[in-house]
């Protein structure tokens, strides 16, 4: 399909674009705000809100006593308070909420809020945490062949550990919710949310309603990379409460500090590993052991470190392997869902293995990747016991080795650090092999509702959420292709929980998968119904023979035709009240379910994924050695989307990943200090990366000519994979320290390479 502009671009750069911020509401609109918790661990000996209370302009202040139904928020298993009762678990946890007329009124009534707590000794970090803290879940374990056995019969062994830091999702939009009652205990739900149900069914349960009562839509969100998968349930949440206390609108929007504070980030992980390996540098052993700090609650945890540790071998083949995945209790803000899942921090440390392996047999590490890909008919077994189909790996490196003159560069990055002493280059790649698919395999399923009216224009509901990544684009763009019609003929509707009930999150990069099944199974059944009409009521009327068959029907350039006999053919739009003339429905559910996806838990085993998505990236980077500062020279991306939907937004988020993951690995830090407040939770202590970290030349094309079997249009995922692809910049800045050495030694490095981390490691290795 070709290249339409995104559906919002327009709205976008005129500004008309509506977020739930600019909705405009009747003068009863209440503001809400949120009292929270100063401490990272501690006991609520007693509170009083009386005096607040009585402040002008404050309509209300809640508590967890002013619950009406279930005081809880956590979304998979209920371990998170909606607002903290006995105890406060990290800075940041809400407390009380306030709906007031002005924020200065609010605040006011912040100041008379009189708490008494009792200091708890908070468990920060994950290595505090294995020495006096607990387990969020038992131990998981993934495990193949004999490791034991394998070390034994070793040639070579490595040991390490690694670290990542936590990220936060810096979505431009922040987290916002606008609760307005309606009759009876109705309530409508406007919420920045990726996941509407979830939000309808937690609103329901912490109101004490039914499920029916409560309608929640979002038109679009400014960003939302996996930060609002659960967290806007939270938000959501508490404006319901306080709109159904007041029986007024009431809008909820966090201030960027507060929402820098009170949300969970990626996880950080600690990464212990024992590696056994030959003299060619081919794995014959992995004993890893993964430790995810998860924060004080479950939220999706377990499912990040499921996907970590199914990610931990990446691209190559390991006959002998241990993945073990712990996820540790902290008080810190429940860490979260965040664009790639558990993925990069799996996949980080066997990237490391490919380096550390390669400076011990002194080759290039490109030699060592390449020699444990995963073959096309061989040694194509992952882990966990799913077979490695459409292998895209050897054509992806043989093309990017080329087009990026990846064997030159080398070259010359080795020369040019030969010649200068304080600045030096490196050069990096990475491939990314990604599964596609909740691993919790029952989330794989996506409804639609397409409604055709009169002068033939096409509504289409469908359960995802459009977050700036194109997902209305494509189902607008396969709804007019199915149909034959102009793009500007379908309109997209905000998604919303009274048109498609029940759907999953808009995550795991499954959103045009899954929902653009959907869209198309709907509109086969409404195609059959009006090529059956049109047959029996215009192109069969006086034929006697050769009469028009149903699947002869053709809908293509705006005409529904007979390809046997083109002649019988009508304008789509003058076709539409025919059918209605002949009482025939222009509307249909659609539902899809991704087939033959399972995942046992208990054993390890299983096919999670429909299929998997490859890239592989090539970095270079110059590093100042005397101040730290990274430039990132030139990026070549070759990433493998299937048959494209739409090239433009692929290789925007293509663009974009990659971006964000160069910020998760060089820019961005966040630091607590000892008693779990974030140190940094503004743009100006906060670098997320900016125009500067951009490579001065970016190179990014995607696979020509590998269809994806058996998906929607045969084409494939492109939300989160290329986030592991900024691994590269990491890769080529620790490449460079190396040279410091001549390859000798293993820079110190962890995740994020900042410039001061960048300089012990560069202190340590000298
Ligand atoms: N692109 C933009 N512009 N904004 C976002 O919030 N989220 C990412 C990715 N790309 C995101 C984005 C994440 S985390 C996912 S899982 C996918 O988009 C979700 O959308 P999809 O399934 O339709 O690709
Ligand atoms: N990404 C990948 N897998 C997932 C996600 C996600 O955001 N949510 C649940 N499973
Ligand atoms: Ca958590």
């Amino acid at each position: 399909m070709n290249s339409v502009k995104h559906e919002s671009a327009k709205y976008h750069v005129t500004g008309e674009a509506k977020y739930i911020d600019d909705f405009s509401v009747s003068n009863q609109l209440l503001h809400g705000f949120v009292y929270t918790s100063p401490y990272a661990h501690a006991k609520i000996v007693s509170f009083d809100l009386s005096e607040a209370r009585k402040i002008n302009g404050v309509h209300a202040i809640l508590s967890h006593k002013d619950i009406p139904g279930e005081n809880q928020i956590g979304p998979v298993i209920h371990d998170e308070q909606t607002l903290a009762s006995e105890h406060v678990v990290h800075v940041g946890q809400a407390m009380f909420i306030i709906a007031a007329e002005t924020e200065r009124a609010a605040l006011e009534a912040k100041k008379l809020i009189k708490v008494e707590f009792e200091e708890l000794t908070p468990i920060l970090t994950i290595e505090q945490a294995i020495k006096d803290g607990e387990l969020l879940a038992p131990t998981r374990k993934i495990e193949r062949g004999n490791i034991a056995e394998a070390f034994k019969n070793a040639e070579n062994i490595i040991e390490g550990e690694f670290r990542n830091g936590a990220q936060e999702h810096w979505y431009l939009e922040t987290q916002i919710a606008l609760c307005i009652p309606g009759e009876g205990d109705d309530i409508q739900v406007y919420s920045s949310t990726q996941n509407p149900m979830e939000t309808q069914l937690l609103v329901a349960e912490n109101l004490g309603i039914k499920v029916h009562e409560v309608e929640v839509e979002i038109r679009r969100m400014g960003g939302a990379f996996g930060g609002k998968e659960t967290q806007a349930n939270h938000i959501a949440a508490w404006a319901a409460l306080l709109a159904n206390a007041t029986k007024r609108p009431v809008k909820l929007r966090l201030q960027r500090e507060e929402d820098q504070m009170m949300t969970g980030k990626r996880h950080p992980f600690l990464t212990k590993y024992k590696i056994a390996f030959d003299k060619k540098g081919k794995i014959t052993a992995a004993d890893i052991n993964l430790n995810a700090n998860g924060g004080s609650a479950n939220d999706l945890t377990m499912a990040i470190l499921e996907r970590a540790m199914l990610h931990t071998e990446n691209t190559y083949y390991i006959p002998n392997i241990r993945i073990l995945g712990n996820a540790w209790k902290t008080n810190l803000p429940s860490n979260v869902a965040y664009r790639g899942f558990g993925g990069p921090q799996g996949m980080a440390v066997i990237e490391n293995v490919m380096v550390r392996i390669a400076q011990k047999l002194n080759v290039d590490t490109v030699k060592i990747q390449n020699r444990n890909f995963y073959n096309l008919s061989k040694n194509n077994i992952t882990p966990y016991g799913q077979k490695v189909k459409n292998n895209r790996l050897p054509v992806l490196w043989a093309s990017l080795m080329k087009s990026s003159d990846y064997e030159t560069r080398r070259k010359e990055v080795n020369e040019f650090n030969k010649k200068n002493r304080f600045t030096k280059r490196g050069i990096a790649l990475t491939p990314v092999k990604f599964g596609i698919s909740f691993t919790s395999s029952f989330l794989n399923q996506a409804g639609s509702l397409i409604n055709i009216y009169m002068d033939g224009t096409v509504l289409v509901n469908h359960g995802g959420t459009e977050m700036g990544q194109g997902l209305n684009t494509k189902m607008q763009q396969i709804a007019a292709t199915e149909l034959g019609i102009d793009f500007d003929n379908v309109k997209v509707n905000a998604t919303n929980t009274s048109k498609i009930p029940n759907t999953s999150p808009t995550a795991a990069s499954s959103g045009a998968d899954m929902n653009g099944m959907a869209v198309k199974i709907a509109v086969d059944k409404i195609k059959k119904r009006i090529a059956k009409v049109l047959c029996d009521a215009e192109f069969n009327k006086n034929i006697e023979k050769g009469k028009s068959k149903p699947n002869n029907i053709i809908f293509e350039n705006g005409f529904i035709f007979d390809k046997k006999n083109p002649e019988r053919r009508i304008d789509f739009a003058k076709a539409m009240p025919i059918i209605r003339f002949n009482c025939t429905s222009l509307s249909a559910t659609g539902f899809y379910k991704t087939p033959g996806v399972n995942f046992d838990r208990d054993s390890g085993t299983g096919e999670p994924f429909f299929y998997f998505a490859f890239g592989m990236a090539i970095t270079e980077i110059e590093l100042d050695t005397l101040t730290g500062y990274v430039k990132i020279l030139q990026t070549d991306i070759l990433q493998d989307v299937g048959e494209s939907l739409n090239k433009d937004l692929d290789i925007g988020q293509v663009e974009g990943g990659f971006i964000q993951g160069v910020g998760w690995c060089i820019t961005e830090d966040c630091k607590w200090d000892k008693k779990g407040n974030l140190l940094n939770k503004s743009p100006g202590t906060y670098k997320i990366p900016t125009i500067r970290d951009i490579p001065q030349k970016f190179n990014v094309q995607l696979l020509e000519g590998y269809p994806n079997p058996n998906t929607i249009r045969r084409s494939k995922a492109v939300g989160e994979p290329p986030f592991m692809l900024g691994l590269s910049s990491w890769f080529a800045i620790k490449d460079a320290i190396a040279s410091i050495s001549n390859y000798k030694k293993d820079p110190k490095l962890d995740i994020p390479a900042t410039n001061d981390a960048i300089l012990l490691a560069i202190d340590e290795i000298l």
